[in-house]
């Protein structure tokens, strides 16, 4: 082999080594170069240069940042990603009568006592989590393995049944799509959201429902809200909580046994679920359109704007290392004088599931630590589009150092390779949707719907 020969040979192998760490960093200012030049910049982002983190609690709550969807190019894009239905959607409907009935459904489902739910949740997950599955140790994505416990939890919850394996199949292609779709990693798949439509009016139908539904849906906006409420959001973001409860938890082995240790101590559990919803909030930017002006320091935000919360920017001003994850802080600072708002702010439509959500979370820790050490290398981000690859230890299987080490380092391999064709993909994926989303026009084209229909009817 010549000389020239050997130096293409080495380069090329030193592009194709090196290609994982400079390859999707790459991709991911590019994509979100090209998602801002198609979808346009919109919005005023809070907090900014322009306005700081003591002002986001003011301007969130205040009666004027009140529109949820009308008026703003984003929500044709949120709309897009959780078709169907999104108009029969409690977090994307505007104030009104019709909120109003839907709101009272929602809280009706949710008002169980904390007993109830702790029952539910060990008949729906400890399965999952038992020994007989995994006797020795595992590699597992942690949302495909925690997904189906949220959704054969919320289908009990909702129909007062247990959940047949057909039935969690076909729930669950529907809510692994929507959340592979919000981050990119795959395509809206509508056939297979609508087979979940078709399957809830079936048991509406049936008189599955328990619940009283005021007003006059039909079958079928009942349908769309209970697939949008509980088997998309419910599901989506329990599993998202819990996947980051335990990538988190992952990392820290010392907290793992602490936790175990000391099964009672509601502090520790506290702080853990604090840290993980303060460094990975589960809202990346939650928007609203303003119905009147409002002052801002000297300046005036005009009627129409939309203001973009971003939560993962707000959760890092005004914490020490405020990257790392440290459940330890929150023995020393308070969650009602920090920059924390996991679950939205009370007076403008927080979430209906907090306190839910906070007993379910800290019960599944409780659960999955008691029958498995978590380790794992890979990289966690807010989106997590790697799925939490994780390594499950049976609490009666001793892994050697050694061991340990060499799953570690594959772990850690596995997750830059993997990220290389990921980000590539969500690159492509994203410019497809957006493309798609723009076309489409969901939630402006719905507006001027019900507007003509109004005018139709009081001319
Ligand atoms: C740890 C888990 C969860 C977190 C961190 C979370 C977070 C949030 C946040 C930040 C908001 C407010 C967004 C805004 O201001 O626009 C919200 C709204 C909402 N959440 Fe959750 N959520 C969680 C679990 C759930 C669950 C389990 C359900 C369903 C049972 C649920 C249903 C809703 C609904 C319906 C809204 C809209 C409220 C309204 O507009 O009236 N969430 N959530």
């Amino acid at each position: 082999m010549d000389g020239k020969v050997i130096s293409i040979l080495g380069i090329s192998i030193l592009f194709l080594i090196t290609l994982p760490y400079w390859l999707p960093p790459l991709v991911v200012k590019l994509r979100i170069f090209l998602f801002t030049k198609v979808n346009g910049e919109e919005g005023i982002s809070i907090p900014s240069d322009r306005i700081n983190a003591s002002e986001f609690r003011r301007i969130y709550s205040n009666k004027s940042a009140s529109g949820r969807s009308e008026g703003a190019n984003l929500s044709n894009l949120f709309w897009y990603w959780l078709s169907p239905g999104a108009e029969m959607h409690q977090e994307h409907i505007e104030n009104g009568e019709e909120y109003n009935q839907i709101a009272s459904v929602t809280k009706a489902v949710l008002s169980i006592s904390n007993q109830e739910i702790e029952t539910l949740l060990q008949k729906c997950g400890a399965p999952a989590f038992s020994e007989t599955m995994i006797k020795s140790w595992k590699i597992i994505k942690l949302r495909d393995f925690i997904m189906p416990i949220w959704v054969r939890f919320f289908y009990e919850l909702i129909f007062g049944e247990s959940c047949s394996k057909e039935d969690e199949k076909i729930i669950l292609k529907h809510s692994s799509n929507v959340v592979s779709a919000l981050k990119c990693c795959a395509l809206r798949d509508m056939p297979t959201r609508n087979v979940l439509t078709k399957f809830l009016i079936d048991k509406l139908n049936q008189g599955k429902f328990k619940y009283d539904f005021p007003g006059n849906f039909s079958v079928e906006e009942k349908a769309l809200y209970l697939q949008g409420v509980f088997f998309t959001t419910a599901i989506v973001q329990m599993s998202d909580a819990m996947v980051h409860t335990f990538l988190a938890l992952s990392k820290r082995i010392d907290i793992q046994k602490d936790l175990v240790q000391n099964k009672d101590n509601a502090r520790l559990y506290d702080n853990v679920i604090t840290e993980t919803l303060r460094l990975y909030p589960l809202f990346g930017i939650a928007h609203r359109i303003t119905k009147d002006a409002i002052q801002v320091d000297d300046q005036n935000v005009k009627e129409g704007s939309v203001l973009c919360f971003n939560y993962p920017k707000y959760h890092r001003i005004g914490y020490d290392n405020p990257d790392e994850f440290i459940p330890e802080r929150w023995n020393t600072i308070s969650k009602g004088k920090s920059n924390y708002m996991p679950f939205g702010i009370g007076t403008n439509r927080s979430c209906p599931a907090s306190n839910f959500s906070l007993i379910l979370m800290k019960k599944t820790m409780s659960i999955g630590l008691n029958q498995f050490t978590f380790h794992s290398s890979v990289e966690h981000t807010r989106s997590l589009p790697n799925r939490g690859s994780c390594i499950l230890v049976s609490k009666k299987y001793k892994l050697t150092k050694g061991k340990r080490i060499a799953l570690l380092s594959f772990l850690k391999i596995q997750d830059q390779w993997e990220k290389v064709y990921v980000s590539i993909s969500q690159l492509l994926f994203g410019f497809i949707m957006i493309l798609h989303a723009r076309n489409l026009k969901l939630t402006t084209s719905y507006y001027q719907k019900e507007r003509y229909n109004k005018q139709k009817i009081t001319p």
